[in-house]
This record gives structure tokens, sequence and C-alpha cells, in this order.
């Protein structure tokens, strides 16, 4: 559905993000013709490029060999540039006198947390930024409770909660979508989605990239602040969270919420940290980071309860780190074994464990367990029930990246799938204490091998509960 004429604002417009994720996305949003050329989105950055330079660094971020070249052009016709000082004078009112009156404004943040503050205050002493206008701001949003705090304080002084838009690309994802969908617009699985039928869930995202190249932002953040407190924690929230009365945003965030405000602190005896070491070729974390004596860590794995009436009872395994075997990203929600089993010789049957993929080969799987086919009496085996979103979607319209779905929302103006601030100020609350365990009792992350599926005390933290992690492929 094509969206209202726009001018998008994009700062930080020659970056790392904008250039792989953010132009890109918009280059594809364009051809599938989700908007036209009354729609405009000019590129700020500090840099001195004209016109035609920049368009050209833009050219370059959409390469893609299959594109037709006469629509690159024609995009590049509604992109241009300014260059803006974020935190001096310079540029400002040439911004306020680009932007249009009566059109959509969105104001992308694709910058360090340090410039929100000078940018918003400039959108509005300029008086660019109006009452309907959108201001969308990236990850990391903080590094601990005190500092989101005064983000969250920057941003609401300028604009209102309703006008902000704080991304988390995981909500972007299709599949995470489909969780929602699956839960609330079945009525199969929300009868058995308790602690009376669930009896744990897992949820791992899995990357095989090492850190390299931005291990001087990893070394300060490591695996509990870059990935569990955002990331992790919305798979959980959508994963765990009570079905809310409609779909809307407050309605749902109001639901994820609750669920962060009932975790439960995390003892130290529920964590594994791991650090990745050197392997053939590949350098270790500590040679990436650039820093040899580092103790943070590039794995985490931890047992989180749920302190709810839906939950209690019920624990859910987070699981995520770099220089791993596979590249796999899943939520695995394992059922309880039936009560009693009449058939001889299967006394611990293959419970029932419902896969939701999230990358790569996004789908679900039912694992179930049947009759042996065939002759030979009563026998058990494992089946699954399978559903890879590709094979469905084939002749459609492929899934589109998370950015470029994210993107087109601040447009339309939904915030449905975007962190509320008093979700991302929880979110710290609950891992700013783990954080600071470690920091005070002087924790060294423990050593795993590049390639393998993490140290040896994730596997205890499952084993003690005479539990197992799925298998990173
Ligand atoms: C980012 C993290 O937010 O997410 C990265 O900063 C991580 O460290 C990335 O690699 C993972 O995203 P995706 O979409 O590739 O799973």
């Amino acid at each position: 559905i094509p969206v209202k004429a726009f001018d998008l604002v994009l700062f930080g417009a020659t970056g790392d993000l904008a250039q792989r994720k953010i132009w890109p996305g918009l280059f594809h949003r364009f051809v599938a013709g989700q908007f036209d050329e009354h729609s405009r989105i000019l590129g700020v950055s500090r840099s001195d490029l004209d016109q035609a330079a920049f368009r050209k660094k833009v050219a370059k971020s959409i390469e893609d060999p299959k594109a037709d070249k006469d629509l690159i052009e024609k995009f590049l016709e509604h992109v241009d540039y300014i260059s803006i000082d974020a935190t001096g004078e310079r540029g400002w009112d040439a911004l306020a006198q680009a932007v249009r009156p009566d059109t959509v404004r969105a104001f992308y943040l694709s910058v360090a947390p340090r410039f929100f503050g000078p940018i918003a205050r400039r959108l509005e002493k300029f008086g660019i930024a109006t009452p309907d206008s959108r201001i969308v701001v990236e990850k990391p949003f903080g590094h601990d409770l005190e500092s989101a705090k005064t983000l969250n304080e920057e941003l609401r002084a300028c604009f209102q909660e309703h006008q902000i838009y704080r991304i988390d690309h995981y909500l972007g994802k299709e599949t995470v979508q489909n969780l929602m969908a699956l839960r609330f617009a079945n009525s199969l699985f929300e009868p058995l989605w308790n602690s009376s039928q669930i009896d744990h869930v897992q949820i791992t995202v899995a990357e095989s990239l090492s850190v390299e190249g931005r291990g001087e932002y990893y070394d300060q953040s490591g695996a509990m602040r870059d990935m569990v407190q955002n990331h992790l924690m919305q798979l959980l929230c959508l994963t765990a969270m009570e079905p809310p009365s409609k779909f809307t945003p407050n309605a749902v965030r109001n639901e994820k919420l609750k669920v962060i405000e009932a975790l439960e602190p995390v003892p130290p005896s529920d964590i594994a940290r791991g650090q990745y070491r050197a392997f053939g070729e590949q350098g270790s974390y500590r040679d990436h980071s650039g820093n040899p004596d580092s103790t943070t860590e590039s794995f985490i794995a931890m047992k989180v309860e749920v302190a709810n009436w839906r939950w209690a009872g019920t624990p859910f395994y987070l699981r995520t780190g770099k220089c791993l075997r596979q590249r796999l990203s899943e939520i695995a929600v394992f059922f309880r074994n039936p009560p009693h089993m009449i058939f001889p010789g299967a006394e611990t049957p293959q419970g029932n464990v419902l896969v939701i993929r999230l990358q790569p080969d996004e789908g679900m799987t039912l694992h179930t367990t049947i009759k042996d086919p065939g002759p030979g009496g009563m026998r058990l085996t494992e089946a699954s029930l399978d559903m890879t979103f590709a094979d469905s979607l084939k002749g459609s319209e492929q899934p589109q990246d998370a950015y470029e779905r994210l993107i087109m929302d601040v447009i339309r103006g939904d915030q449905t799938l975007f962190m509320r601030g008093d979700e991302v100020e929880s979110a710290w609350a609950w891992a700013d204490p783990i954080i600071a365990g470690w920091t005070e009792r002087k924790t060294k992350p423990q050593q795993y091998d590049v390639g393998s599926a993490g140290p040896e005390d994730a596997l205890l933290l499952m084993h003690k509960d005479g539990r197992r992690w799925r298998s990173i492929g």
C-alpha cells in the first residue's frame, strides 16, 4: 500500500548503517511502488559533498546487479544532500528551507547517541520539527538505565512520545511479526501457551561473524548490552506477553512492558559468559577488540524467569554469541511430555517442540511423535510438520528487509514495532544489576573455540536443569 508523500531527512547519510541497510531499503520500497516522485530523501552529514558526489555514493550503496539502471537514476532524482554541523549552526537554515510544508516529515538519526539531543534541539530551534514530525533513533539507546533516561529526556524535551520511533530491527523481521500472528490469530496454540503445558523455551541468536571492524564499540558493550538488553528481550516479550486487547501500538507495548517488569533478577549461577579464542587464521576476541586484557563477553547464555501466573515454573533460556558454528536465530518452545506413556519402550519420548526460525531459512517446524511407518509393530519415531516461508511465498513478493518495513511504518505513523521509552528503561533496569555484578566480582568470561556452540559453562547451565540446548547446526 503506497504511503503519503514524505520528506525523510537522514542524518548520518554516509555512515555504515545507511549504506548497508537504509539506502538499499528505501530503493527497494521505491521499486515496489510504495512511494513515488512526490517523496524526497534529504541526506545529511558533516562531509562537504556536492549533490553529484553524494548521489554517486548512494548509487554505490544500492548497487544491485539485478536493479534496473533507469530505476536507480529515477530514485536518485529524489535524493538531495545538505551538509550540516550537528552540534553547531552550519546548514540548519538550508534544511529548514528544504523541507516542504504539508508533507510528512521524518528525521532519521543514524548517528551516535551523543548527537540525539543536539540534533533534536536544533530541529526544534530552527522550526524544522512540526507537531506531526517523527524522529527515529537507532540503538544503542544508552548503555545503562541512567544514560537511557538522559536520552529519553533529551528527545522528549523537543518531541512527544508518539513522535519518537526507537528502532530495534528485530521487530521488523518477518518471522518475529509472524510470532504475533501465530499466537493471536490461531486458537490452536494459545490454550497451550503457559507453564502447565510448556516445559521451557530456548531463544537463540547465534552469529558466525566475529566483531572484527567494530571491536572498539563492541568492547564497551559486550553481548549483554549489544544483543540481550534489546533484541533477545524483544523476542522474549513477544513470546511471553499476554494477548493485547487490540493490535494498537500502546496495547501491544503495554503487554511487552509487563513481561519485562515481571523478570526476576538473574543470579550469577544462571549465567554463562564466553569470549572466543584464536583459531587458525582467525584472531581472538582480544585481537579484534584491540584490548589484550578485555573481559567483555562475546557470548552469553542465561536462564530467565518470568514471575507471573502464566510463566512461573517455565524458564526461558537465552543464548547469543559471535563466532559460533553457524548463523542461526530461533525460538524453540518445548512442550511437556505426555503425562503417561502407553507404548512400551517409549518411556521418555521426544516431546513436542515448536521451532520458530528467524534466520536463515525463515519458517516454523512442529516436532511430533508418530508411529514408525510400516511393519514392525508399534514403534515410535519423530516427524515434523514443516513450513518454510520461502515456499509459501513463491510467486508473491519476497519478505522485506526489517529496515524497509520499519521505515515505511514511520511514514505511516505506526509505532507498534518500535520500543517505547519505558520499555527501554525497564530493560536496562533489569540488565544493569547483572552487568554490575560482573564488574564487582571481576568475573572473567570463559574462552570458547571459534566455530563451536559456545563455552562449556553454557552446556552446564542446561545440564544442571536436566535439559539440553538445541544444536546450532
Ligand atoms: C546488531 C548488533 O544490533 O544486530 C550486531 O549490534 C549484530 O552485533 C546484529 O551482529 C545482528 O543483526 P542480524 O539482523 O544480522 O541478526
